[in-house]
């Protein structure tokens, strides 16, 4: 291939997903796919393509339509986007990757846990353990790692609550899931896969020989026990729900405080008027966009989006942190801006796969951010922005450690 051509195709089909450099900012090369149309072709790790939905319409539009778009992540046009996860694909999948009726069977069966109402009720339980973390942090004084001092372990205390997971266990599975979502290889990923796998069935097996405790325990006794959920369907379930309440929620802390902590006048906004915790969430959400790779399904027949064709079995990507920074719904979208008055961001995807934990990731963000700004006026990083090493662009987007400091240390 002659090096014009190549250079041709390369702007063709731009690679999706690139890795940040900036941790609140896309890719630069996301700028290919950014402004041109809504729809493109992008070429995947291996080398294979897939369709980047881009713009904000398209994309609920296209979400909102299963007919168009299967989740179905055993299908062989499922797009894997990274090499991480390969070996998954031929895994019994959770509920994210199913379609309706069958998505929507599982679904109902988790809704009451995570509904607003269980949510509100939580709330004096989720600042409590705020408190507690944040008072360990100051007995312990700067600079230390807000990771595992208060991002990590306030979001893993309350979603094992929720399933009733021991968090004496967190070591192992804090550890295991970390393995899975930045696994090196498809083989790692698989190996945690099967630890986490046997550690809920030794649970519900548990569970099922007397009551146990949060969701599984409710769902081994009513539903398992009763003969309308398969035992490895609850085992698939509460491993998905385990490391999406880890990974997401603390992923977003620690990159909300470096945000805020990047733009002063936004937090001394929010510093001066506590009611503007709603918004300054929302837009955080819009503006980290941390899992922008999930939107990922497979075209179910051929359609038309955005100019093109697409044909049945291929592969879209419906890219939330491109969708998010579409200039025609979100001006100067590149300006983070607590007072934009956005709810309607597609940050936890859109339509019948929206994510199930929105209004406990939406709580937590709401309690911590302004815990840990108040009672730690002088918070601080500790290191340069340009420093942190951030994590690729195949997984969920965030930093495994952020050295934080406060006061004259
Ligand atoms: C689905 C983002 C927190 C559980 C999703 C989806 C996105 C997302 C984009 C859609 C996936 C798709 O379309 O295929 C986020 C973000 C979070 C967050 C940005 C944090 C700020 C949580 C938490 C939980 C959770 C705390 C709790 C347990 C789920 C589940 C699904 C999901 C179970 C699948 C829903 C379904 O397929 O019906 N999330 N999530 N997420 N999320 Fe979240």
């Amino acid at each position: 291939m002659s090096e014009t051509m190549a250079t041709e195709t390369a702007r063709e089909a731009p690679p999706f997903p690139q890795d940040r450099t900036c941790p609140y900012q896309p890719p630069a090369g996301y700028d290919e796919f950014r402004g041109k149309g809504e729809v493109h072709r992008a070429t995947l790790y291996d080398g294979t393509e897939a369709w980047v939905v881009s713009a904000y319409a398209a994309a609920r539009e296209l979400l909102a339509d299963a007919g168009r778009l299967s989740a179905d992540r055993q299908d062989d046009g499922y797009p894997i986007v990274s090499e991480r996860m390969e070996g998954i694909k031929y895994q019994p999948p959770s509920f994210v990757g199913m379609d309706p009726p069958e998505h929507n069977r599982h679904r109902r069966m988790m809704l009451a846990e995570f509904s607003v109402k269980s949510v509100a009720a939580l709330r004096p339980r989720i600042q409590a353990l705020v408190d507690e973390y944040i008072d360990e942090m100051l007995q312990h004084g700067g600079p230390l790692d807000l990771v595992p001092a208060f991002s990590l372990p306030v979001p893993s205390r309350v979603i094992c609550e929720i399933l009733g997971v021991p968090y004496a266990d967190h070591t192992f599975f804090q550890e295991a899931s970390q393995n899975l979502v930045q696994a090196d290889s498809p083989e790692q990923a698989l190996q945690s896969v099967g630890e986490l796998s046997v550690y809920f069935d030794d649970m519900i097996s548990k569970y099922l020989q007397e009551p146990g405790p949060g969701m599984i325990g409710r769902l081994a006794g009513d539903k398992v026990a009763g003969g309308e959920l398969y035992k490895h369907e609850l085992i698939m379930n509460a491993l998905m729900l385990l490391i999406a309440g880890h990974e997401t929620t603390a992923s977003m802390i620690t990159l909300s405080v470096i945000t805020l902590l990047q733009h002063p006048d936004q937090l001394a906004l929010l510093r001066k008027d506590e009611a503007l915790i709603g918004p300054a969430v929302e837009e955080l959400l819009r503006y980290l966009s941390i899992a922008d790779i999930a939107g990922a399904r497979v075209a179910a027949r051929d359609f038309e989006a955005g100019g093109h064709l697409i044909r049945e079995g291929e592969g879209v990507i419906v890219a939330n942190s491109l969708a998010n920074r579409d200039p025609s719904v979100f001006p100067d979208p590149d300006r983070f801006d607590i007072g934009r008055g956005n709810r309607h961001h597609v940050a936890f995807g859109y339509g019948v796969h929206q994510c199930l934990g929105q209004n406990l990731a939406r709580a937590e963000l709401e309690i911590a951010l302004p815990a840990l700004f108040n009672r730690i006026p002088g918070l601080r990083l500790a290191v340069d922005v340009d420093d942190l090493k951030l994590r690729d662009g195949g997984t969920v987007q965030g930093v495994n450690e952020l050295l934080i400091t406060w006061g004259d240390r």
